[in-house]
């Protein structure tokens, strides 16, 4: 089904975004590694566990009550449907899923937030935001989510610079077409007059920075974008609300693992002080089951959401999250699981050099 949506969806796109949705850094090696791990893995189930029906409720900082998919932040929704990510949150809405809006959404996050409010009043919407350097643009975000009704922040720190994406340079793909607008840019500390103030990384952020983030915020802040063990301890030092393991789906640095493959040594490391979601590749329930056993707390997907919106708008998104969700819950029956944090690392285990 999640490849039907893909194909309905590359066929409706512009080839050229398409690319953008699809493509990764370099070679795209970390794009590719992000799914064969997950073939590589396979479930050792337990039986004879009298677990009933599993209860797929997981309890994260920002989202009390979700489902173990949410919605990855990415960029650019208006190119892969006019409804754009007003769409996407209702859908996730919806679902019980967290939507994880980004600071380079074409829709503002109030709207982003209010769709998904209008579906249910306790949806969980969260902002993802690379740390400005320019004076006062990052308090200004800070305060829109906040006023947005935003549950939490998500500083992506795995971006000191933009990734190199082969496809878009072959392309010339480096700026929106006329009509769409990355809106959470507009009007900010430094921002042209009526256009939107262009997103910065920066390469001499710390964590000096997020310190000064979690002084400006009630907000719970997470950290995306973590493949160190070390840094993950950090992190829980520096009172994260938890970690994202990802390697940005293979469009910052391509030479990294897998993100799964990384997560083990993270949820190690941090030993439960904080919870450690990831994203990168997770394409079936048997990949967010894998993921759960191994130390997630929950699962996020990037471009599968992507698909369903090109495909067909809220309706596509829905049967994404639908998808993803209800063949979980079998993979976890099927594991004699009782609810998601009912598995251990034990029941993974690598399938062969060829899978
Ligand atoms: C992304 N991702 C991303 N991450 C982030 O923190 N801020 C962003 O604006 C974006 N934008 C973005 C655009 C597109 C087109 C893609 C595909 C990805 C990364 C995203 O949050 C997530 O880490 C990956 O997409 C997860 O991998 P899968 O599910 O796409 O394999």
């Amino acid at each position: 089904m999640l490849g039907e949506l893909r194909e309905k969806a590359r066929a409706r796109l512009d080839p050229v975004h398409w690319d953008y949705f699809e493509g990764g850094a370099g070679a795209e090696t970390a794009l590719a590694e992000n799914l064969r791990a997950f073939a590589r893995l396979a479930l050792l189930p337990r039986v004879l566990r009298g677990a009933g029906p599993p209860d797929l409720a997981v309890r994260l900082p920002g989202a009390p009550a979700a489902g173990p998919v949410f919605v990855a932040p990415t960029a650019f929704h208006t190119l892969a449907h006019p409804e754009g990510e007003r769409a996407t949150a209702r859908a996730a809405a919806a679902a019980d899923a967290v939507m994880v809006t980004s600071m380079a959404a074409t829709t503002a996050v109030a709207d982003v937030a209010a769709a998904a409010r209008e579906v249910r009043a306790d949806a969980a919407v969260w902002f993802q935001m690379y740390l400005q350097p320019r004076a006062g643009v990052t308090e200004a975000l800070v305060r829109r989510a906040e006023q947005a009704g935003c549950t939490a922040l998500v500083v992506t720190a795995d971006s000191p610079v933009f990734g190199r994406h082969s496809r878009d340079d072959r392309n010339d793909f480096h700026r929106l077409p006329p009509g769409h607008v990355t809106q959470n840019m507009l009007g900010l500390p430094g921002a042209p007059p009526g256009r939107p103030l262009d997103i910065a990384m920066s390469p001499e952020l710390s964590w000096a920075d997020l310190r000064r983030l979690r002084a400006a915020t009630g907000l719970p802040v997470w950290v995306k974008g973590v493949l160190h063990p070390a840094d993950a301890r950090l992190a829980a030092d520096e009172g994260a609300a938890g970690v994202i393991v990802s390697n940005h789906g293979g469009r910052q640095l391509d030479a990294v693992p897998a993100a799964v493959e990384a997560l083990p040594a993270v949820a190690e490391a941090v030993g439960g002080r904080i919870p450690v979601l990831l994203d990168g590749g997770v394409r079936s329930g048997a990949d967010v089951v894998a993921a759960l056993a191994l130390g997630a707390a929950a699962v996020g997907v990037g471009r599968p959401v992507l698909w369903g919106l090109a495909a067909s708008g809220e309706a596509g998104v829905a049967q994404v999250l639908a998808e993803l969700t209800g063949q979980a819950r079998h993979v976890l029956t099927l594991c004699g699981a009782r609810d998601c944090r009912d598995l251990t690392p034990d029941q993974v285990v690598p399938r062969g050099p060829e899978g």
